[in-house]
């Protein structure tokens, strides 16, 4: 009996989200067909599916441990179970190639990620925080650089493409840590189907966004058509809201903050003012006292207590009108930026401008970097082609991880990183025969 075609009692505990002792349960009872193997027990992927059939309110045996989060799925032929994919092991080794510093963390490692990553789960199972892919978008195109030297194929298309995406993904969920989170950029034919898969992977409830990235200038094609200047990046958590978060603001144009802060002040620049007194009344307490000889206007309280006007009114930081009416000035020097919407302009450069085509901006991977990993944080992009996630996560001093299957992406990666001297240890997955 070969045990790669069964189930242990954690896998199966694992995939319908009970405990072990409840699968220990239903074996007792004889709900659930099992055999002993090296004194503990095994349920064969038949059997396994035949539990969930007979158990299962819908038609299709996966659902039963989706129905709790009420996700819908795509169904397409060919489509493996999540413990099919789990549990089939990769039957190869990841090899040293070259290694600039063995304690060093960061590396590279050139193969397939599909067998790469399963390879990584012994390791790295709910330690990566931050996730960053870039994949093919099913276009079933070639691409090159600009001298025409072969990058990489594209050639999945429709559900072959959307398999190949989900298998990938149902792995790096597993390696995603409780506080990680997944940024996956796709173009906007096959995203919407993405976004599907997804939820599907990760669960309708810890989407996060679909942010719009405006990535070349408006297009002045003849086709019916509107212009295509942007692709979508979904952005995901493991557990909504405990994804890292750091809050990162955009700073505000000129011409915003001009609009905003429209006076100025001789020592500390552009300001605006504000009321110092908010809606609501306070019968009794000090936000409803006389201040300064005033009263808060009907209706309404001091926004701070009396002592902290008097303070700020010393420091010079109360305007009064000509007619004697107080407002906090607000300066904005001490303004933190706007809140980031789901809307990003981050062009990328033209292929005469870059190592690699389809190279992405690093202004775009800093900004989810920073937003969305700590100092340290594992990093990880399986789709590294030029390496610019790997470049910038090291610039901002986090830990990383990249794979690609592309000599070429290899190439380029290993020559920017001689050039910019950035340490890295050189793998490759070799298949065992
Ligand atoms: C769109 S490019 C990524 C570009 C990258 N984000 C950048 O900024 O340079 C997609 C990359 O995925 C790689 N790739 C495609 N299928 C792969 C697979 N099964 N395993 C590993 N890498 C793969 C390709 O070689 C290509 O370099």
């Amino acid at each position: 009996m070969n045990s790669n075609n069964f189930l242990t009692v954690d896998d199966v505990a694992k995939t319908l989200k009970v405990t072990r002792q409840t699968v220990s349960k239903y074996i007792q009872k004889k709900e659930l067909n099992a055999v002993k193997i090296n004194k503990s027990y095994r349920v064969s992927y038949k059997e396994f599916e035949n539990f969930l059939t007979t158990n299962s309110i819908a038609a299709e045996p996966e659902t039963l441990y989706l129905k709790k989060s009420r996700n819908c799925f795509l169904d397409y032929s060919d489509k493996l179970s999540e413990s099919e994919i789990l549990n089939s092991r990769a039957l190869g080794l990841l090899r040293p190639i070259e290694s600039n510093n063995k304690e060093l963390f960061n590396r590279l490692i050139f193969g397939d990620n599909y067998f790469v990553l399963k390879s990584l789960l012994d390791d790295y199972r709910n330690k990566v925080d931050l996730i960053y892919i870039d994949p093919p978008f099913g276009t079933g195109q070639d691409f090159a650089n600009i001298d025409a030297d072969h990058a990489y194929s594209d050639k999945l298309v429709n559900s072959e493409f959307l398999e190949f995406i989900r298998k990938r993904l149902v792995l790096l969920r597993e390696l995603m840590s409780e506080q990680g989170s997944i940024y996956l950029h796709i173009d906007k034919k096959i995203g919407h189907y993405v976004k599907i898969i997804m939820d599907e992977v990760f669960g309708y409830e810890n989407f996060i966004n679909d942010i719009t990235r405006i990535k070349c200038n408006p297009k002045n094609f003849s086709r019916n058509a509107y212009g295509n200047y942007s692709d979508m990046v979904l952005f995901y958590a493991k557990n909504r809201d405990k994804n890292i978060w750091n809050e990162i603001k955009e700073p505000m144009t000129k011409d915003e903050l001009e609009e905003m802060f429209p006076k100025i002040h001789p020592k500390h620049g552009r300001y605006t003012t504000n009321p110092i007194h908010a809606p609501g009344s306070t019968l009794d307490g000090d936000t409803g006292k006389k201040w300064n000889g005033l009263m808060p206007p009907k209706g309404r309280h001091w926004r701070y207590s009396r002592e902290e006007l008097t303070r700020l009114d010393m420091l010079g930081l109360i305007e009064w009108s000509g007619n004697g009416n107080p407002r906090k000035m607000v300066f904005a020097k001490e303004h933190k930026g706007k809140k980031v919407q789901d809307v990003w302009e981050f062009k990328d450069k033209g292929l005469s401008y870059v190592e690699y085509p389809t190279q992405k901006n690093h202004d775009f991977l800093k900004r989810i970097i920073l937003n969305s990993s700590n100092e340290n944080s594992i990093v990880l992009d399986c789709f590294a082609g030029s390496g610019s996630t790997l470049f910038v996560a090291d610039q901002l001093k986090r830990k990383w991880i990249g794979v690609d299957n592309s000599t070429h992406s290899f190439e380029v990666i290993k020559k920017v990183f001689k050039k910019e001297k950035i340490k890295c240890n050189y793998f490759e997955y070799v298949p065992l025969d």
